[in-house]
Formats: structure tokens, C-alpha cells, sequence
């Protein structure tokens, strides 16, 4: 531990090289993304660049990530669920880093049957490392409409948003030598076959005879620290001075938001690392024991 708190120490003072906030108006994933698996038959992108939808099929599914890196950012995707039958498919919108022993963050809806709830299945990664997860029921259907959801990932905290409710928070406890994601991310939203795991713990698997599944995507608003040489994890010069004026950059939650919180955990909360001790076999990591 005492070795992990000083590496991260360090890489706190060894920043990336950013340059100032870039705020993206999204709207047009032609511009903004690219395919990293799958082809334009399951990742279609609308005329006007504003809406996306990615389709899974026994062929393929897809994945896009953005070409931006950021390190820090607010992020706010507008999703709509694959509407029939999805048992076992995984739909996601996450930040994460290149290669294996990413830092990431996760939104995962895990398909069901057509008449049983969505499980919004939560994350966090880092240095390749997860174990971490939350989930949720929702208080709508995440079928019928578009909903927003967002990350707000900034030095202090990483907040996930359902339409402007809080319904997770991460905080930064790297001082207490708990590791924290620092590692420039992109953004990727993907569609894949999960059922090894995703419905009934893998128990029930995808019909196939109901595909093609397809999720939609829309208005994707990014503000966050670009990362100018994504090949640089680390060692680069420093920070823009831009970086800290955005008012998201140093948000934590409001009183009023720990009530929301202290809500959707309440009423909606299905799964937790760290009171679950199936998704911590090892016993429940440190954080779960800091308020
Ligand atoms: C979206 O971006 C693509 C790729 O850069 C471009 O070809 C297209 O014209 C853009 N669409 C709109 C509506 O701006
Ligand atoms: C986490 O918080 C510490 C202060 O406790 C700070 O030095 C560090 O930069 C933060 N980490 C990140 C990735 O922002
Ligand atoms: C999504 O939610 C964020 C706040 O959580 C808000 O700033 C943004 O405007 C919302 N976007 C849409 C399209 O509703
Ligand atoms: C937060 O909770 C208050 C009541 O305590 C409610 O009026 C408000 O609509 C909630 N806001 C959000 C964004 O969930
Ligand atoms: C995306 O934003 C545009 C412009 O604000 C709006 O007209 C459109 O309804 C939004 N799309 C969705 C799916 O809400
Ligand atoms: C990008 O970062 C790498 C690793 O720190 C460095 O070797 C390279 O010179 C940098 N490139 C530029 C253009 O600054
Ligand atoms: C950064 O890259 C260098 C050179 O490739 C490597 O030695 C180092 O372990 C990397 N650091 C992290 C934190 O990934």
C-alpha cells in the first residue's frame, strides 16, 4: 500500500500534457468517433450526425471510441434500449484508457426479457483492475424513451448522473492509498454479447431468433482536459491552466444530491461491492469502509 500511495503521488505531480477545455456541441458521431469493432452495417450513424445505433447480431456487434483524450471531463450521452427481448446483450457508454491495465468507468445496461427490468450494471477500473461494481434498477423504462446519462470524473470524485440524479459517486481516496483512474481515457459505447455473465448471473443466455438488438445513442456533450500526445501516460509537462475554471472541475455532490443518492441507494440499489460479499469475495476493499 505504502508503495501504490507514493506512485500515485507521483504521477499526481507528473501530469499529463493537456491543453485548454475542449467543449464538444456532439452531434455528429461521424466526426467525433470511430469504429474499433464491428462495420457501418452495426454502428449507423443518422444523416445529421446526431443519432447513432449500434446493433448486435450472430454476425457482429460494435464498438466506437472517440478519437479525443481527456484527462477530467463531464460527459452526457443520451441512450435508448434495445426495446424487445435482450436477454444477455450488454449495452455500454465508458471512459477508459488504451491498453490492458486501464483506468475506466462504466455504464452497462444489461438486457432482459421484454417484460423484466433493465439492470444498469456500474464500474470502476484501475490499472486493469475492477471488482467495483454497483447496480441498479431504474425508475422508468430505458426502453421506451431517450434518458441522459453522465460521468463527471474530475480530481475529487467520479459522479455518474441519470438524467441529472446522482446515482453513484467514487471518490478520490488516493491520500488513504486507495488507487484512483488518472490515465487519459476516450470515450467508447459499444453493443456486445454478455450472456457468460450479464442476465440472470449467465444463467440466461441471448435468443438469437430476436436479433438484430439494437441500442440508440444521441447528443453526445463532452467538456473535459484534452490530452495532446496520447502516447504520453504520464510523463508529460503539465496542465493547462484552463483546465481548472470549468465549474464541473472541482463539483462534488451538494447536500441536496446526498439526498438524492441516499434515495436511488435506498430504492434502487440491487447489487454493491462493498455490502455484497459475493462481488467481494476477498472481503470488502478499504473504501467501502470511508464515508
Ligand atoms: C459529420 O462529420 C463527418 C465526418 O467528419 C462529415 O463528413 C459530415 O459532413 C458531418 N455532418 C454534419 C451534418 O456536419
Ligand atoms: C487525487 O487526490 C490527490 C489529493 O488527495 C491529488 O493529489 C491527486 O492529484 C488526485 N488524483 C487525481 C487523478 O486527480
Ligand atoms: C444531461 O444532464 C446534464 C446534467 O446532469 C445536463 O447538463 C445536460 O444538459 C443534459 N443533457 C440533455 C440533453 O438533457
Ligand atoms: C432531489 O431530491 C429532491 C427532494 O429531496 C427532489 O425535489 C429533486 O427533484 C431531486 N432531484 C433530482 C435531480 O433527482
Ligand atoms: C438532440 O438535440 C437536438 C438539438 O437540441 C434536439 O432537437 C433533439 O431532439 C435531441 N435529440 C434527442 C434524441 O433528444
Ligand atoms: C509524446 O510523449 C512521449 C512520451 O512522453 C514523448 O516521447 C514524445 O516525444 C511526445 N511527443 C510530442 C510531440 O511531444
Ligand atoms: C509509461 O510508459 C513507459 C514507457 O513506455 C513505461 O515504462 C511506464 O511503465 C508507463 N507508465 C504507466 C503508468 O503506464
Amino acid at each position: 500500500m505504502g508503495a501504490t500511495s507514493k506512485t500515485i503521488q507521483l504521477f499526481a505531480f507528473l501530469l499529463i500534457s493537456l491543453s485548454s477545455v475542449h467543449l464538444a456541441h456532439g452531434n455528429n458521431f461521424s466526426a467525433q468517433f470511430e469504429i474499433a469493432w464491428g462495420d457501418s452495417e452495426h454502428a449507423k450513424v443518422s444523416e445529421d450526425g446526431s443519432v447513432l445505433s449500434l446493433t448486435l447480431d450472430q454476425s457482429s456487434g460494435a464498438r466506437l471510441q472517440s478519437h479525443d483524450m481527456y484527462q477530467y471531463g463531464r460527459l452526457d450521452m443520451l441512450i435508448k434500449l434495445v426495446p424487445h427481448n435482450s436477454q444477455g446483450t450488454v449495452t455500454t457508454f465508458y471512459p477508459s484508457s488504451d491498453g490492458s491495465d486501464q483506468d475506466e468507468i462504466d455504464f452497462e445496461f444489461l438486457g432482459n426479457y421484454a417484460d423484466k427490468e433493465y439492470v444498469l450494471h456500474t464500474n470502476v477500473w484501475t490499472r486493469g483492475t475492477g471488482h467495483r461494481e454497483q447496480q441498479f434498477r431504474l425508475w422508468f423504462d430505458p426502453r421506451t424513451d431517450f434518458h441522459n446519462y453522465s460521468i463527471l470524473w474530475n480530481p475529487f470524485n467520479i459522479i455518474w448522473y441519470v438524467d441529472d440524479t446522482p446515482v453513484r459517486v467514487f471518490r478520490n481516496y488516493t491520500a488513504e492509498g486507495i488507487q484512483y483512474p488518472y490515465l487519459p481515457m476516450r470515450t467508447l459505447v459499444s453493443i456486445w454479447n454478455g450472456d457468460s455473465w450479464a442476465t440472470d448471473n449467465g444463467k440466461t443466455k441471448i435468443d438469437y431468433s430476436q436479433a438484430p438488438f439494437t441500442s440508440w445513442y444521441a447528443n453526445y456533450t463532452e467538456s473535459a482536459c484534452m490530452v495532446t500526445n496520447s502516447t504520453d501516460n504520464g510523463s508529460g509537462s503539465g496542465w493547462s491552466p484552463d483546465c481548472g475554471t470549468n465549474p464541473w472541475f472541482d463539483r462534488t455532490l451538494s447536500s441536496e444530491e446526498m439526498n438524492n443518492l441516499t434515495w436511488v441507494h435506498d430504492n434502487y440499489m440491487i447489487a454493491n461491492y462493498c455490502t455484497d460479499a459475493y462481488l467481494s469475495p476477498n472481503g470488502f476493499p478499504p473504501e467501502c469502509y470511508l464515508s
